[in-house]
């Protein structure tokens, strides 16, 4: 019984070290290395899988949760029908300015994008830009005018890719604790834009 034991693990032994060496000696070519797999002295073939946005319309697309608080969050739906974004032709505006926003069901936009933050400024002697209210958080209320360094929507807000990634982004939100969670779906820059900066200006 013993020396049949004894057999027995031997062979599972002899079977698992030469298994072992059979892999390790295998080998790979070289079309095989790497990501793109193709022929590592021609570029003909190296071809990414290519980006696939979403194409539903608005709409019938569903919102991506918010990576952050007060991310800009993602675009869900088809824009390219839409053309250019300029200054005085902006489809989006269409759909998402507030008074609009309700009645289509898109998310209006936000206070803080008819807000602007940008410290006044005045020429000292030397012709050069100093600021003037120097440790206030600025915040002119444009009385329902689109700031207009916001004009250009998709220079923050950009649609998701929806194919399969060759690398995955394991980023994991650990900011959304349950009470943040509802930030997920909504921001709230405007009430919480001062709360570190009162702090430390002692104010
Ligand atoms: C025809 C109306 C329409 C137009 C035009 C439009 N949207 Fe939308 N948008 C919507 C609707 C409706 C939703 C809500 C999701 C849905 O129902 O598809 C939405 C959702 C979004 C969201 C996600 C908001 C959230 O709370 O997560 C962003 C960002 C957005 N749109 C940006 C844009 C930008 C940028 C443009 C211009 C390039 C644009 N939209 C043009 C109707 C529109
Ligand atoms: C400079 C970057 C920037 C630009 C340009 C910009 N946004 Fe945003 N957007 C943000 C950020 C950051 C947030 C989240 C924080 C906040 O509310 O301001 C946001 C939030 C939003 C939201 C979500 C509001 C909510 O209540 O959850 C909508 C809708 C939106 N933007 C639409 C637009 C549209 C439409 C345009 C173009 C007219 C635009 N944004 C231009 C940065 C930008």
């Amino acid at each position: 019984m013993k020396t049949n034991k004894l057999i027995s693990s031997l062979v599972v032994a002899t079977l698992l070290i030469s298994g072992v060496y059979a892999a390790a000696s295998k080998s790979v070519d070289e079309n095989q290395l790497g990501m793109r797999s193709t022929d590592l002295y021609s570029e003909v073939n190296a071809k990414p899988d290519g980006t696939k946005y979403g194409m539903d319309a608005p709409g019938t697309s569903k919102k991506i949760k918010r990576a952050y608080p007060d991310a800009p969050p993602m675009i869900p739906h088809d824009i390219s029908d839409f053309g250019e974004i300029t200054k005085d032709n902006n489809a989006c505006l269409g759909c998402h300015m507030p008074d609009i926003a309700v009645g289509v069901q898109a998310t209006p936009i936000p206070p803080s994008h008819f807000t602007s933050f940008r410290p006044n400024v005045a020429l000292d002697k030397n012709g050069r830009f100093v600021e003037v209210d120097h440790d206030k958080i600025v915040k002119q209320d444009l009385k329902g005018a689109l700031w207009q360094g916001r004009f250009n929507c998709t220079q923050c807000h950009a649609p998701q890719h929806q194919g399969k990634l060759r690398v995955e982004n394991k980023f994991k939100k650990d900011c959304l604790d349950p009470v943040g969670r509802k930030y997920e779906n909504k921001s709230y820059l405007m009430d919480h834009l001062e709360i570190g900066v009162k702090a430390g200006n002692g104010l």
